[in-house]
């Protein structure tokens, strides 16, 4: 087989994703995989990062979550082969992609895996950068739903981790994932493109927590 030329090899890849992720649930349908797409697209524009690779990364960072593969840390990377094998593309395009997903995907102990090339910080990045702002308190309570979680329980308040790296969700209110999750993701980012979107969306978040907890007390309901 002739290999595809690598514009022909995205669009076939985005075709391909959509299809498979189209009515999935809200955190993994194939409306973030498209914005994590733009995302790192952009980012690897901004930081000089090879675009193939960035983009095809980006575009099958879920792909494992299609068939839900729980626990199993290699199905990601393997459909990503599968897939590109099928296209054509070559060995070490495959490998570099197949990295990527690995380090992006990886959620095991609970522990966060550093990236080791600049086009899978620039995948991470763009994930992240989906996590948070509007998008992100919109996909935490879609997912707190999903779970069935109250939004918000003065009577559990948020843990307090260590380290990043020990954050594991203990199932407690949506609100607590702000605290123990995405207000900490802006200062994890690795490149200085996402941190420059980063800004407005964290403080956004930060705007919205206040403001909601202002309507919780209902501390905005009295008179000046
Ligand atoms: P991804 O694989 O895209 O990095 P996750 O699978 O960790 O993301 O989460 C998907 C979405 O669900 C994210 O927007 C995340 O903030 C949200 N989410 C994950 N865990 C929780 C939780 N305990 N409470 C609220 N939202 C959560
Ligand atoms: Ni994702």
């Amino acid at each position: 087989m002739t290999p595809a030329a690598a514009p022909d090899l995205i669009a076939r890849t985005a075709a391909f994703v959509e299809e498979k992720f189209t009515g999935e649930g809200a955190g993994h349908d194939w409306a973030h995989i498209r914005r994590v797409w733009l995302g790192a697209r952009a980012l690897a524009r901004a930081e000089g990062a090879d675009a193939t690779v960035t983009e095809l990364a980006a575009l099958l960072h879920d792909i494992a979550d299609w068939k839900f593969h729980h626990g199993d840390e290699e199905a990601g990377p393997r459909a990503a082969r599968a897939w590109l094998l099928s296209l054509g593309a070559d060995e070490a395009l495959i490998a570099r992609v197949e990295d990527i997903i690995r380090e992006v995907s990886f959620k095991g102990a609970g522990v966060a895996t550093p990236v080791s090339s600049l086009e899978g910080a620039c995948v991470q990045d763009a994930d992240r950068l989906d996590a948070i702002g509007a998008i992100g308190v919109a996909r935490a309570f879609a997912y707190g739903g999903h779970k069935g979680r109250a939004l918000h329980d003065p009577q559990q308040p948020p843990v307090q981790h260590g380290t990043f790296a020990e954050y594991k969700s203990n199932g407690g209110p949506t609100i607590n994932h702000f605290y123990e999750k995405l207000l900490h993701l802006r200062e994890r980012l690795h490149t200085a493109a996402a941190r420059r979107v980063a800004d407005e969306r964290h403080q956004f978040m930060e705007a919205f927590l206040a403001q909601f907890l202002k309507e919780w007390e209902g501390s905005d309901l009295q008179p000046a």
